[in-house]
């Protein structure tokens, strides 16, 4: 579970809560940042849809495909020896049919080197994340805000707020874990509520936006480092203002060059 060299799997999860060890997760999209996560250590590394909009620029997560989020798995795997990769299953890859959803998570397991697979839902696709688990695939739940439904919902607001709702996630949440998820995600939950989930269950939460009694945390990796500048949610905390960091360095590169300042002659050839 604590080993610096032996990668971690989806039972060591399970041991991080049950030792009360908190789960770090963050998202990556590509080699380099998958490689520095790696590095400093961190737990999970999740390949999300988010990447259609912090990556892509498009307005939801929607319209990301599997083999665009094949593409990016494959990258984040390569660089990471370590941490569990977990992979974002995109709108309308597992919602039709449990054969279809089965053949497109076999896909991240072959063509990536991920180890897991995510859906978002509770109860209404059990059927699918259980003919996934029983055909040797591990399954992280989602359920909260789930932003592949963000029509449904018209909007991106707190799930868990009225009894009806709260019923809803706390049964989904129990059969999640009887269907043999390894974890799930909770986002977008009041903070008691998200606790009193994440206390009724074996398998760790994974909380976003659900408060700090969640057996571990994960953020969208362009939020914390603020390179993602178009809205930040509440929950977001950022680490480092990195999209301005990125504009002055590129700034200072455009003045040398018109200035001849850049290359000097020591980083010419003579
Ligand atoms: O797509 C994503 O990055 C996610 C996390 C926010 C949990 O699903």
């Amino acid at each position: 579970m604590g080993n610096p060299t032996k990668p971690v799997t989806t039972q060591d999860f399970i041991r991080m809560k049950q030792a009360g060890r908190a789960i770090a997760v963050l998202t990556a999209y590509d080699f380099p940042t998958a490689r520095i996560l790696d590095e400093i250590g961190i737990d999970a590394v999740l390949v999300g849809d988010s990447a259609n909009m912090v990556f892509y620029g498009e307005p939801s997560t929607l319209s990301i495909t599997v083999d665009q989020m094949i593409y990016h798995t494959r990258a984040v795997a390569r660089a990471v020896k370590r941490a569990l990769v977990i992979a974002d299953m995109p709108f309308m890859s597992y919602q039709v049919n449990a054969d279809e959803a089965l053949r497109n998570a076999g896909r991240f397991l072959k063509e990536t080197g991920a180890t897991a697979v995510k859906m978002e839902g509770g109860l209404p696709i059990l059927p699918t994340i259980r003919r996934t688990i029983e055909a040797g695939i591990p399954v992280m739940g989602h359920i909260g805000l789930v932003p592949q439904s963000i029509h449904r919902f018209g909007g991106y607001g707190v799930r868990g707020r009225t009894a009806e709702e709260r019923t809803f996630l706390k049964e989904s949440a129990i059969a999640l874990e009887d269907a043999g998820c390894f974890s799930m995600v909770l986002e977008a939950i009041p903070a008691d509520f998200a606790s009193e989930i994440s206390q009724s269950i074996k398998i760790p939460t994974i909380g976003i936006g659900a408060g700090v009694g969640c057996d571990g945390q994960v953020l969208v990796t362009n939020d914390l480092l603020g390179l993602f500048e178009d809205f930040q949610p509440k929950f977001v905390r950022r680490y480092a203002e990195l999209a301005q960091t990125m504009r002055e360095a590129f700034a200072r590169y455009v003045q040398d060059v018109r200035d001849r300042k850049f290359p000097s002659d020591d980083e010419s050839y003579s």
